[in-house]
């Protein structure tokens, strides 16, 4: 039970401690990087939050009420879907994810998920019938390593959620 929590990939708490205990740089997809929630969350406010106006807050993404209702026009996760998803309580915490990244948006705006996971392994949590959102694919080219062949197939997916304009109530999501 306690190796099964240690690796909970769907909590930040298991990346806070993963973070300050392994050397940087530990970035998993396309090369940007933004290392630990809290510490970065804190930083980002610190440096910019009064100077652009912008707001960094940190928060579990399976429980956002801390957040209004359609009151954002972007929801952007790179490596969280996939993390949560491999994590302990993956469908519930996928379920409650994707309703939360619903409610938060405007209709008409978009939840943006960059993932390793193909189309056939993500698209039923992303396109369950409670989320009236319509979901694009699009495939982006995994850096080359050097020395490494290139491969057509070897790609990073970035699933466009749109949401519709009349999105439904609340109740039906969870
Ligand atoms: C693989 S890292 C990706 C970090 C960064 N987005 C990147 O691409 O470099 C996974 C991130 O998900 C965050 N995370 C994991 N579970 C979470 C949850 N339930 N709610 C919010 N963030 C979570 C962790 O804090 C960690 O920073």
């Amino acid at each position: 039970m306690a190796a099964a929590v240690e690796r909970d990939y769907g909590a930040a708490d298991y990346w806070e401690r993963r973070y300050y205990a392994e050397p940087p740089p530990l970035d998993l997809y396309l090369g940007y990087e933004d290392r630990a929630c809290r510490a970065l969350v804190a930083h980002m406010q610190h440096r910019y939050g009064a100077k652009d106006r912008l707001e960094y807050r940190e928060a579990d993404c399976r429980d956002l009420r801390a957040f209004d209702e359609c009151a954002y026009d972007l929801v952007l996760d790179k490596a969280l879907f996939d993390c949560v998803l491999c994590g302990s309580q993956n469908l519930s915490g996928v379920a409650l994810m994707t309703a939360e990244a619903f409610r938060v948006l405007k209709p008409g705006g978009a939840y943006v998920v960059v993932s390793h996971g193909a189309p056939q392994t993500r698209l039923g949590y992303l396109e369950r019938p409670a989320l009236d959102w319509r979901v694009s694919i699009v495939p982006v080219q995994k850096p080359r390593i050097a020395a490494e062949p290139q491969r057509a197939d070897d790609v990073y997916y970035v699933y466009v959620c749109r949401k519709a304009a009349r999105a439904p109530s609340e109740a039906s999501l969870y």
